[in-house]
């Protein structure tokens, strides 16, 4: 919380306690930003909770709360509203306090590790693959900036019975894989899958390929790591247009605990938590049942002794607290497999392998939708890869600014690039994750509205007014106009909505902010002039105007969206 509402909490606490006894002060002021500004800046309904345990009117609890409460130097004399309400408005001096004093986040000497993008071999990234990864990205920049150190974990889909059968398809076509790039893997799974379903003499080679790989064979390893590199080449091509700081230091595929799912399966036999059900060995946690009440079970051994995906994610949280030493444990995936997460989780507490410190977090993410309300696929119903969606989108921003002529030709492109990666990220984040959304490329590249580029815009002309005015910003000093007292006590509230991202995983809170910022800057624009008035006035408005550009730029910088100087 910053500063000054929890000086405000503090002071209407005491006042409690001081009218009304110490029981009461132990209550919440639930201080609300105040919906219209001749409410002032700070709206608490104590007073209406506290009247019925007194057996008074709200009014008059109201009322001697106030006479009660000491706020000299802080705010500006309080009103009583409506049936109770207590209504605060902050000293302008205090509202310029909160904008010139730089937001600082002490390190937390936390760790925080999350897991996220986790594209698969041989297969295109999909818009599933970009919601992890800008979400992801976002949630990344975030906690680092609220304190955490933050490891990245890209759980690289690399593993499986798949690759033993792509491997017989390679050695069966005598295939270069080097020489195929992610388009070429995807169709020689194809191919791989029908010869798999025609011939059985395949599949048993396909079979034993797989025991091949997983017991290491030099020969299947090396076609196999020939695989994973042509993805890889292909997944930092697409981090690198979506400017992701995702590197190779940060793929930790499935593979890589290949060697560490006997030891899942001993420790939880040990522990009594498996059972034998149909040859493979699960285990069934109390509280997990289907809709028609049968136990669900978490399949740590298949019946054909392979292990699968659950294996791999308990291996996979050990690693986070034995080796990684997390402080605080997130899996960003969408929603479809929020059942697989609680019961990994779970598993893991029963284990005694994920103690109750360590919070673990599934920041589950909704689906993308076509216009049609579908999920979006082509029309041939496969997936849309996730490069097209990019270049798609840069080209359009670059029609817009050829359209608008406002840059020379020769800046267009990377500024393009900024507004339409920008453009679908924002789009990405401005909806509660969990929601669906519909990926509508001419709703996000507009420059009005909730959008990315419209954002963006109000960051160039606050950088163009600024170029202008031919000074360097210092301090707010004056805020007597509403416009710009309401700027002001946005911009202070920056801190607080970062912290709140970082609580919950939520990153369109801090888009609703800067959204509001930006607003609040319009109006701010219509009724205050900058660089026409005079004195402190207009020193104090470029100093206001220097903070909301960096309030925005920061703020966009955080969702992974860069704020270029003109547009
Ligand atoms: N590769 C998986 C997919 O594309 C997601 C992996 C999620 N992370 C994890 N630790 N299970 O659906």
């Amino acid at each position: 919380m910053s500063a000054v509402l929890s000086a405000l909490a503090t002071q209407l606490s005491s006042a409690v306690t001081a009218a009304f006894g110490a029981q009461y002060g132990v209550l919440d002021p639930e201080l609300r930003a105040a919906t219209r500004p001749e409410f002032g800046h700070y709206q608490t309904n104590l007073a209406l909770r506290l009247a019925q345990p007194l057996g008074q009117s709200p009014r008059a609890v109201a009322e001697q709360l106030v006479a009660a409460l000491d706020l000299s130097g802080l705010c500006e004399p309080v009103q009583i509203a409506g049936p109770g309400f207590i209504n605060l408005t902050l000293l302008p001096s205090v509202l310029a306090a909160g904008v010139n004093e730089p937001v600082v986040f002490a390190p937390r000497g936390e760790r925080v590790v999350v897991d996220y993008s986790q594209p698969n071999v041989a297969k295109q990234m999909h818009v599933g693959h970009l919601r992890s990864t800008v979400i992801g990205d976002a949630l990344c920049n975030v906690l680092r900036a609220v304190g955490y150190e933050v490891i990245r974990q890209n759980h690289v889909g690399d593993w499986g019975t798949q690759f033993g059968m792509m491997v017989e398809q390679v050695l069966f076509e005598g295939l270069v894989v080097e020489s195929l790039d992610i388009e070429g893997l995807q169709q020689l799974y194809q191919r791989g899958r029908k010869h798999f379903d025609a011939e059985g003499n395949f599949g048993d080679l396909a079979r034993a390929r797989v025991v091949l790989l997983q017991s290491g064979d030099e020969e299947t390893l090396a076609i196999w790591r020939q695989m994973v590199e042509v993805s890889l080449v292909e997944f930092d091509r697409i981090y690198a247009q979506l400017g992701s700081p995702l590197t190779r230091a940060d793929v930790v595929g499935e593979s890589a605990y290949n060697d560490r799912l006997q030891a899942v399966v001993d420790d939880l036999t040990v522990a009594g938590l498996l059972t034998e059900s149909g040859g493979a060995l699960c285990a069934f946690l109390p509280g997990f049942a289907g809709r028609d009440g049968s136990p669900l079970p978490v399949i740590v051994r298949k019946s054909d002794g392979g292990f699968g995906y659950s294996a791999t994610d308990l291996a996979a949280v050990r690693h986070r607290v034995d080796d990684l030493h997390a402080n605080r444990i997130v899996y960003v995936v969408d929603h479809r497999q929020a059942l697989h997460f609680q019961q990994i989780f779970a598993l893991c507490r029963a284990a005694g392998w994920l103690p109750a410190t360590i919070p673990a977090e599934h920041v589950a993410f909704g689906t993308v939708l076509g216009k049609d309300g579908k999920p979006f696929k082509t029309r041939a119903g496969d997936t849309i890869r996730l490069a097209s969606l990019l270049d798609g989108a840069t080209a359009r921003a670059q029609a817009l600014l050829d359209e608008r002529e406002t840059l020379e030709e020769g800046a267009r492109a990377a500024v393009a690039a900024a507004v339409g990666i920008g453009a679908i990220k924002y789009a990405d984040l401005s909806s509660d994750r969990i929601n669906d959304y519909v990926f509508d490329l001419d709703r996000m590249v507009a420059m009005t509205g909730n959008t990315g580029p419209y954002l963006q815009y109000a960051h160039a002309r606050l950088s163009r007014l600024l170029s202008k005015a031919g000074e360097t910003p210092g301090l707010v000093t004056v805020l007597e106009q509403p416009a710009e007292q309401r700027l002001a006590l946005l911009l202070s509230g920056f801190g607080d909505t970062v912290i709140q991202v970082a609580v919950t995983l939520q990153p369109h809170r801090l888009c609703t902010y800067l959204f509001e910022v930006a607003a609040a800057l319009s109006t701010f624009y219509e009724t205050c002039p900058v660089l026409t008035s005079e004195g402190e006035v207009r020193a104090s408005r470029i100093a206001l105007c220097a903070a909301t550009r960096r309030v925005v730029h920061d703020g966009l910088g955080l969702l992974g969206i860069s704020a270029p100087d003109a547009m």
